[in-house]
């Protein structure tokens, strides 16, 4: 049989322990077209027993950095790109810390089988815990403010996990108190990831999203603009790209104000700061206004074929406000991560009134 050199299992995929029966039965008879592909892509296996296909959570991470084409045209000194994290297979930016930060825990006995995975999340992370727990044989139980979308609920339940609703008006800091009083009351039955304080959040970045930004770009890029949630994004890849060329510009984005539409963002200076979060990073902090992001989700999708979610667009919207302040002459290639697209976001009110 034939494989994809260099796509070999993944440390998941062995751990997973994915081997499927019936392999070689698939790779007999099949090689003839295969001959076709190109040498670097393809080897011959010597014994005919690896797997075909790649593990679900192989896939994670490796996403595209896609290019603006017409968005960016105001600015003709700067090009703007955005990672397309929605490619992750949980469909956010949120599988790569969540994977971290499980198998972080079971390399250090802080996960036994058996136990339950518990936290508190606006949505995207425990999307990716509950398809990981899943996929890993794990129960997730997640506590989440009522005000999380619909169609986020219904991804969660579809996945099997337990869900804890908090009131909306209490966000997410809300959710964070009530998994703690969770613990609190049966401390060994849970494995309580608790993605604010665990550096393995965002070392997942450190090791992953920022080492492919830099590959991807060549090197190129002038700025690096991320929002803040659990600011696990932006300090991981901040921190490798800052060793990687500490001339990089990297600039932290929050909402404008306590109440917000920007889903998965916080607002530190009203909200409980998560301890991985490192203000001293920036080069730069912004703000970005929820109506701004919005007409930019319409214009994105519209102009650019791009479905993003606002926090992307949101994103973006960062990136315009650095390039309207370059100097003249200046060049710049900014990277931004698209945390999540649309499609979570398509029964919001905003696509009417906007
Ligand atoms: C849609 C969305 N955007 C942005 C973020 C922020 O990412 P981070 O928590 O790494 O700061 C999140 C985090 O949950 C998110 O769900």
């Amino acid at each position: 049989m034939y494989i994809r050199a260099g796509a070999g299992l993944s440390e998941d995929a062995s751990a997973l322990g994915e081997l499927t029966q019936g392999r070689s039965e698939q790779g007999k008879g099949r090689p003839e077209r295969m001959h076709t592909m190109k040498k670097s892509l393809w080897t011959e296996s010597l014994t005919g027993t690896e797997p075909i296909g790649r593990s679900l959570l192989g896939c994670i991470g490796n996403t595209a950095l896609l290019r603006l084409e017409r968005l960016g045209r105001n600015y003709p000194n700067a090009e703007f790109h955005g990672k397309a994290e929605w490619l992750n297979p949980g469909g956010s930016v949120k599988d790569r810390p969540a994977l971290e930060m499980i198998r972080d825990a079971e390399r250090t006995g802080r996960l036994q089988p058996g136990q339950t995975i518990l936290d508190a999340t606006s949505g995207n992370t425990g999307i990716a815990y509950a398809m990981i727990a899943a996929a890993s044989g794990y129960h997730v139980k997640l506590c989440l403010p009522a005000s999380a979308s619909e169609e986020r609920k219904q991804i969660l339940a579809a996945y099997g996990a337990e869900l804890v609703i908090t009131p909306g008006d209490e966000g997410s800091d809300g959710a964070i108190i009530r998994a703690r009083e969770i613990i609190a009351a049966e401390p060994g039955k849970y494995f309580y990831p608790d993605q604010y304080s665990n550096p393995a959040n965002w070392r997942a970045h450190y090791k992953t999203t920022a080492n492919e930004i830099w590959e991807q770009s060549g090197g190129r890029l002038t700025h690096f603009v991320a929002g803040l949630g659990t600011s696990g994004t932006f300090v991981g890849t901040t921190r490798r790209l800052k060793e990687l060329n500490p001339a990089i510009r990297c600039v932290s984005l929050q909402p404008d104000a306590a109440f917000h539409g920007l889903e998965g963002w916080k607002h530190m200076p009203s909200a409980m700061v998560p301890d991985i979060y490192d203000a001293t990073l920036a080069d730069a902090s912004l703000t970005v206004k929820t109506e701004d992001a919005y007409r930019l989700v319409k214009r994105a999708a519209r102009e650019e074929g791009l479905l993003l979610s606002p926090s992307a667009a949101a994103a973006l919207d960062g990136c315009f406000q650095v390039a309207a302040s370059l100097q003249p002459g200046e060049q710049a290639v900014f990277v931004t991560i698209f945390p999540d697209s649309g499609t979570k976001y398509l029964s919001e009110r905003f696509w009417d009134e906007v």
